[in-house]
């Protein structure tokens, strides 16, 4: 018995901002983004919120598997960017849906968000503590990111994406996932308040901070790295993968992926032009956009990979 994704949903802000728009606020330009990273544009919440996002996703995913609310039993919420440190935003989500059944938490892998929650419910659907769960990366990135820095704030969108996960015979394969927490501070967001005991003191750099190039050079090494393992550990050649669907950070970096594999890019989909990089939302909207377009088809192999800030990294085979 193993795990299956059966249903797919996602949300985005209303709010579009381009990169001219961008260029109007920080010293960028369209020119400069797209060809550092790809991204064209990016959406930014107003309104609405992570839960808020996570919960239209969810009931998207909902519809798609033709799963009751109420029959869930599992929510989990990757996300680094929560509405309230608590409650949790996959009990906010359990009561938006009125569900009443649910185990509920957070899970803050950053970027990788996704394929650790994915990975959390595998095993809890393997060892028979949950049967129908929802795995969701939500995030409100902008809330983060420090708007005058154009080092980051070209960079990062917000959004939510969803997918219902059950027990069944095919499906979840195989997982390579890991940590490295002395390279923490690569990417870093020391966004909490000062203990008020002690008085109020603003934080010195309450926002995303990030060596880039690091973070550049960290991704293009390990994806590849455990993307193989994991094929090799399954005895499966990389030819026989129809679709690598990775955190959407940058184009460059998904280019050397699939170069450094000799894979070719049109087996590597990407939606980060619109949507910039949603850290751990970026895998289930782009799945969602893929499912919906009906490239998705019963018995493809696909790996999804995600790697972010702790430094943490993951990769995953599954059979669609
Ligand atoms: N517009 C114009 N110029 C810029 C901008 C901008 N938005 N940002 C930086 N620059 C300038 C720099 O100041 C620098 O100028 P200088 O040469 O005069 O000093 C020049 O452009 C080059 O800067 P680099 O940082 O060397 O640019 P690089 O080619 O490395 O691209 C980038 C930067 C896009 C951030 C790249 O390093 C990258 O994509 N890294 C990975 C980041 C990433 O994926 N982060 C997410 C991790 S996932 C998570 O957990 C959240």
């Amino acid at each position: 018995m193993t795990s299956r994704i059966i249903g797919t949903g996602h949300c985005v802000p209303d709010t579009v901002i381009t990169n001219d728009a961008l260029s109007k606020v920080v010293d960028t330009s369209d020119e400069w983004i797209r060809s550092r990273t790809g991204i064209g544009c990016r959406r930014v919440v107003k309104e609405e919120t992570t839960s808020y996002m996570a919960y239209m996703a969810a009931k998207k995913a909902l519809i798609s598997a033709n799963i009751e609310a109420e029959d869930i039993d599992f929510i989990i919420v990757a996300t680094s960017t929560p509405d309230t440190i608590f409650p949790n935003t996959a009990t906010c989500v359990q009561k938006l849906l009125n569900n009443k059944k649910a185990v509920c938490f957070d899970l803050n892998a950053a970027c990788s968000g996704f394929v650790y929650a994915l990975n959390v419910a595998h095993s809890h659907i393997v060892a028979g503590l949950a049967k129908k769960v929802l795995v969701i990366g939500s995030e409100s990135m902008s809330k983060v990111i420090d708007w005058k820095d154009r080092g980051t704030c070209v960079l990062f969108g917000d959004g939510a994406g969803a997918t219902v996960v059950v027990e069944d015979n095919s499906g979840f394969l195989h997982t390579v996932v890991g940590s490295d927490g002395s390279k923490g501070d690569a990417i870093i967001c020391d966004g909490h308040s000062s203990n008020s005991f002690y008085g109020h003191k603003e934080k010195e750099h309450p926002f995303t901070q990030m060596n880039g190039q690091d973070v550049f050079t960290f991704a293009v090494k390990k994806v590849p790295e455990i993307i193989t393992q994991v094929l090799q550990e399954k005895n499966i050649n990389a030819e026989d993968i129809h679709w690598y669907i990775l955190h959407q950070a940058n184009e460059r970096i998904i280019n050397s992926v699939a170069k450094r594999l000799k894979v070719p890019m049109e087996k590597f989909p990407m939606n980060l032009e619109h949507y910039g990089n949603t850290s751990a939302a970026s895998i289930p909207i782009l799945l969602d956009e893929m499912n919906q377009k009906g490239m998705l088809k019963k018995g493809q192999k696909i790996i999804i990979s995600g790697f972010g800030a702790g430094l943490t990294w993951g990769a995953t085979l599954l059979t669609w």
